[in-house]
């Protein structure tokens, strides 16, 4: 329902293009780069700019204009006047000069403007908040957390396959509520809902692009009703976990409350602070090993590679585990000792990473700086486009394509441009001081659902029209969702 409701926003996004045309107010925009500043991508109309081809086709809309303008030019769209930097060397420059190119003003008014977290509020104690709550993603911390997710996403996946063994059934009905609950109990425990959550939390995320674009609430209330009946399911989670003893409530949450607490901050805050996180959280991995059993569904020959791989790793944990059956709490003991050795699996992941991600990190000029000779004014933001660098043909070698064992000896050494090597060839979770907190537990979770998939039923492809498509409006916000789906016949196996 939410994505007719966009396609009617995009189409009369197009209509309105159409009349401004028809009364004669186009102007065509030719300017070249002068004084020194970033070439603007030629645009006709004023305020709509380049919005409507970047909607439609943006990975031709990147291409053209790096292939214009070089790697750092301006686009205007729908009022906005955004500065894009495109290459892996000047990207990593952005990146690596937190100073000059700052992140926290603009990560607090995302806060705002979207997840409803008043600025003078957050102010209060981001000095402590933010650093604790990267802490608490590092590798070191997540141990637990990732063992609470094997074991939900064991208890949520195998009933349903089991309920749906034999049967022709959606991919989306198969994976993705067991991945939603189970991620969301892994972080906030069975208490929250997920299950009765997750249709306003879709509605929601299925506008997400727009609504960090800045199209304003009244033109698309029906998201934003969405999030608040979010915002109000957790606040009243959060106000019956906090009755609890502290140490019997989960990390995340735990912090929350020692943060707010203190700080005086009501419910309603703590409860769009944990809404951001389940967002955070929801919004992108759970796509990760969609995209690739849509991949291994077309490619049958690689699907049975690495089957045999997972199955010849988990034989041989069985048989050094004999008195250790596999079960809902033995997974995570599986995973972590097998999970590096499943370089196809691990490629195959990284790979559609790459392949189906749209990132921006996003930073502000803080003081007067020049960026592949141009020059910058203090206020500007810029957008680093990381997808421009992973469908780079220099850089990847047929970057289009799906090329499952392109990271099974991990992260690719040979990758260069200009003749230089490329150490970021491949940024899915961002990077420098807005990087993706989640990336850790991110990587492993999305491992441990694809293992418990392949281990528990075969799938076969019942029936497709067409093949999942990316949802190519959904530009910046991490792994694109796909629009339509496929029919796969379920087999439960039996081990
Ligand atoms: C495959 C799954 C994921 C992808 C592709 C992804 C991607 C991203 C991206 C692109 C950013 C912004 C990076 C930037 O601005 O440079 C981000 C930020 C963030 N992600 Fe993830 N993410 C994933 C999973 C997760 C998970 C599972 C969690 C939590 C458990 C999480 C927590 C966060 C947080 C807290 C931030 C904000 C960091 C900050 O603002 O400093 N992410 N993520």
């Amino acid at each position: 329902m939410a994505s007719e409701y966009l396609q009617n926003l995009t189409q009369n996004f197009a209509a309105v293009s159409a009349s401004l045309l028809v009364l004669g107010l186009a102007v065509v925009s030719l300017r070249k780069s002068s004084s020194g500043r970033p070439p603007v991508v030629p645009y006709w109309l004023p305020w709509i700019g380049s919005a409507v081809s970047l909607g439609k086709d943006p990975d031709g809309f990147f291409k053209k204009a790096v292939d214009t303008l070089g790697p750092v030019f301006r686009v205007k769209a729908a009022g906005r006047d955004m500065i894009y930097v495109t290459s892996p060397e000047l990207i990593n420059v952005l990146y690596r000069n937190a100073k000059t190119y700052d992140f926290v003003p603009i990560r607090l008014e995302i806060s705002e403007t979207v997840f409803q977290i008043p600025i003078p509020q957050m102010t209060r104690v981001v000095d402590h908040y933010y650093p604790d709550h990267h802490r608490l993603l590092s590798p070191k911390s997540i141990g637990p957390i990732l063992d609470r997710y094997a074991q939900y996403a064991f208890e949520d996946l195998t009933p349903k396959i089991a309920s749906m063994n034999g049967k022709a059934v959606n991919l989306f009905d198969l994976l993705i509520p067991p991945a939603f609950t189970a991620a969301s109990a892994a972080f906030f425990g069975r208490e929250l809902p997920a299950q009765e959550l997750y249709s306003d939390f879709a509605e929601f995320n299925d506008a997400f692009h727009l609504i960090t674009a800045g199209i304003p609430r009244w033109m698309m209330p029906a998201p934003h009703r969405a999030w608040d009946k979010v915002i109000a399911a957790v606040e009243e989670y959060y106000k019956g976990v906090k009755e609890k003893d502290l140490d019997e409530v989960p990390e995340l949450v735990r912090l929350t409350i020692e943060t707010c607490t203190p700080a005086g901050l009501s419910d309603r805050i703590a409860a769009c602070l944990l809404a951001g996180d389940l967002w955070a959280m929801e919004a992108n991995a759970i796509w990760a090993a969609y995209w690739f059993v849509v991949e291994l569904l077309q490619r049958p020959a690689e699907y049975e590679l690495v089957l045999q791989e997972l199955d010849t790793v988990r034989n041989a944990w069985i048989g050094a585990h004999s008195d250790t059956p596999l079960s809902s709490t033995t997974f995570a003991d599986f995973m972590r000792d097998s999970a590096n050795s499943l370089p196809l699996m691990s490629s195959g992941l990284l790979e559609c990473l790459r392949l189906r991600t749209s990132t921006f990190s996003i930073r502000r000029v803080a003081e007067p700086a020049e960026l592949g000779g141009y020059k910058l004014d203090v206020g500007e933001q810029l957008i680093c486009a990381t997808r421009s660098v992973h469908l780079d043909a220099e850089v990847h070698e047929d970057p289009y394509d799906f090329v499952l064992d392109r990271y099974v000896e991990g992260p690719l050494k040979k990758a260069t441009k200009n003749g230089k090597t490329v150490p970021n060839h491949s940024m899915p979770f961002g990077g420098g001081i807005s990087m993706c907190e989640g990336r850790h537990f991110a990587q492993s979770e999305i491992k441990t659902f694809t293992a418990l998939l392949l281990t528990y039923c075969t799938l076969e492809v019942a029936f497709t029209e067409t093949w999942p498509e990316m949802r190519m409006d959904r530009l910046g916000v991490g792994i694109i969702s796909p629009k339509g789906d496929v029919s796969v016949l379920v087999k439960q196996r039996n081990l």
